[in-house]
C-alpha cells in the first residue's frame, strides 16, 4: 500500500493535471453513507442494490456533483448516465471513463465507486490546468454491474453494447428471496426509468477510447509492490443457475431410505462444480456456488426444492465449458441415483474482452512520462469494460488493494494509490481526447 499523498497531490509531469485527493476521498467516504447496512466490525459495510432508495438517493447526489463541474447530463431507460464534458470538436466520438456505484450485500466501498469519482475527479483535474479537450469525455455511470438484483452481471453495459436482447432484459426476474416476482420492466419504471430499452443501445464508433479505473480485488499489485495495473484482457464469466426438485416432508417421519432431498443433492452437485473447477489445474479457472435457495426452509422440513446459481469464469472459454460438460455428466449421474429432478439454465456465457494495444500503449506512456511501475496484467474479476469493449476500444486501470480483499466490508485502497490512479487517468483522457 502506498500512504504518501504528498506525491500524488502535485502535479503530472507531463502535463498539469493535479488530484484534489482530499476531496475525492472524502467523496467515497460520502457515497459510502448510502448504503441499507450500518458500518460493522469488519469496516465500512456497504450494501447497493440497483434501484433501491440508497442507490437512488446516490445517483441524485452523484448528478449535483456533476452539475457543479458543469457536466451535461443525459440518462437512459435502464438508468445508465452520461455525464459530458463537451470538447472543442463535440462532432467526434467522444472519450469515455466509468464504472457501477451499486454494491453487493456486505461489500466494501471502492468496488466501481473509484472508477466513478475517481473519474469525474480526472475530468474535473483536467478543466482546472485549463485544457479544452478536442473531443468530449464522458463520465458513464452503469446500472447493475452487480448480478444481485436480476440475476445477471453488466445490466447497463450490456444493454449499451446489445449484448443482451431488450426484451429479455425487461423480462429479467428478481432473484433475490421474496422478490421472484419482480420484473425489470416493473423495477426500472418505479425508479423512473422509462421508455424502450431498445434505446438504450450506442451504436459502434460512439467511443473512440474508454478506460476504466477499479480496483484490481486481486494480491497481485500488493504483492509486487506495485502501485497501478494496466489491464489487457478481461476473462470470460458464464453464469447458470440449477434447480433441484425432490420432495419434502416432515424431519421426523420421512424415513431415511425414502428421501429425495434437494438439499443433499445441492450438495453433491456444488462439490462436483469444485471438484471439476480444480481439476483443470490452472489458476484461471474459478467457480463459485453462491446462492443457495433452499424451499421451503424450515429446521423441521425436508428439503424439496433448491435453487443454486453458478458463477463460473475463465480466461479460456473452452476450458470453461469442459468444466460444465464434466459437471453435467455428474449431475445426470446423481440426479438418477437420488430420483430428483435437476434443470440448468443458462444465464450468460460471455468471451473474454481484449484491451486495445492502443489504449494499453497510452497508459504505458502516460506511467513512463509520470515514473510510475505499472504491471500489464489479465483482469479475472468482469467489469462493465468487458461489454463496453464489443463496441468500442477499451483498456482499464487498476489500484491495488488491501490483501486483494474484494466484495467484504474491510476492502481498502489507499488514499495515494487511487489518487494515483485518477492523475493516471485524467492524463491518458486528456491525451486520448486530443487524438
Ligand atoms: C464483479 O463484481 C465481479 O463479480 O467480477
Ligand atoms: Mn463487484
Ligand atoms: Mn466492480
Amino acid at each position: 500500500m502506498h500512504t504518501d499523498l504528498e506525491n500524488t497531490a502535485t502535479q503530472d509531469k507531463s502535463g498539469t493535471f493535479a488530484i484534489d485527493a482530499v476531496r475525492l476521498i472524502a467523496e467515497l467516504n460520502a457515497l459510502a453513507k448510502f448504503t441499507s447496512v450500518e458500518p460493522s466490525a469488519e469496516g465500512t459495510a456497504v450494501t447497493r442494490v440497483v434501484f433501491t432508495e440508497d442507490d437512488l438517493r446516490a445517483r441524485a447526489w452523484l448528478k449535483l456533483l456533476a452539475t457543479e463541474a458543469g457536466l451535461l447530463i443525459r440518462e437512459d431507460a435502464v438508468g445508465n448516465t452520461f455525464f459530458r464534458w463537451i470538447g472543442s470538436e463535440p462532432n467526434l466520438p467522444a472519450v469515455a471513463t466509468g464504472s457501477h456505484i451499486d454494491a453487493i450485500p456486505h461489500a466494501g466501498m471502492y468496488d466501481g465507486t473509484v472508477g466513478v469519482l475517481g473519474g469525474l475527479e480526472a475530468i474535473r483535474a483536467l478543466q482546472r490546468s485549463g485544457v479544452r479537450p478536442r473531443r468530449s469525455i464522458e463520465l458513464v455511470l452503469l446500472t447493475s454491474e452487480e448480478p444481485t438484483r436480476f440475476g445477471i452481471g453488466c445490466l447497463g453495459s450490456r444493454l449499451l453494447s446489445g449484448t443482451l436482447e431488450p426484451v429479455r432484459a425487461d423480462a429479467l426476474h428478481g432473484t433475490q428471496r421474496g422478490c421472484e416476482e419482480e420484473t425489470l420492466a416493473e423495477v426500472r419504471a418505479d425508479a423512473g426509468f422509462t421508455g424502450p430499452l431498445a434505446g438504450v443501445r450506442l451504436f459502434e464508433n460512439y467511443y473512440h477510447a474508454w478506460v476504466e479505473l477499479h480496483i484490481e480485488q486481486g494480491p497481485l499489485l500488493e504483492r509486487e509492490d506495485l502501485p497501478l495495473g494496466i489491464v489487457t484482457a478481461i476473462a470470460a464469466p458464464a453464469s447458470y443457475r440449477f434447480t433441484i426438485e425432490g420432495i419434502g416432508g416432515h424431519a421426523g417421519a420421512l424415513l431415511m431410505p425414502d428421501r429425495r432431498d434437494a438439499l443433499c443433492a445441492a450438495a453433491e452437485l456444488i462439490l462436483s462444480i469444485e471438484r471439476h473447477t480444480l481439476a483443470t489445474g490452472a489458476i484461471d479457472s474459478v467457480a463459485t456456488v453462491g446462492t443457495c435457495d433452499v424451499y421451503p426452509g424450515a429446521v423441521n422440513s425436508v428439503p424439496s426444492r433448491v435453487t443454486l446459481q453458478l458463477d463460473i469464469r475463465d480466461t479460456d472459454p473452452t476450458r470453461r465449458e469442459r468444466v460444465m460438460q464434466a459437471v453435467r455428466g455428474d449431475v445426470e449421474a446423481l440426479a438418477a441415483r437420488r430420483q430428483v429432478h435437476i434443470a440448468e439454465t443458462l444465464v450468460n456465457a460471455d468471451e473474454p474482452a481484449i484491451c486495445s494495444p492502443h489504449i494499453v500503449e497510452v497508459l504505458n506512456e502516460v506511467c513512463r512520462a509520470n515514473g510510475v511501475a505499472a504491471k500489464q496484467m489479465v483482469s479475472r474479476a468482469y467489469h462493465d469494460s468487458s461489454f463496453i469493449a464489443r463496441i468500442a476500444p477499451i483498456a482499464m486501470l487498476f489500484i491495488p488493494c488491501r490483501n486483494g480483499v474484494s466484495h467484504r466490508p474491510d476492502e481498502h485502497a489507499s488514499p495515494a494509490d487511487i489518487a494515483l490512479g485518477a492523475r493516471v487517468l485524467a492524463s491518458a483522457l486528456g491525451k486520448l481526447a486530443s487524438e
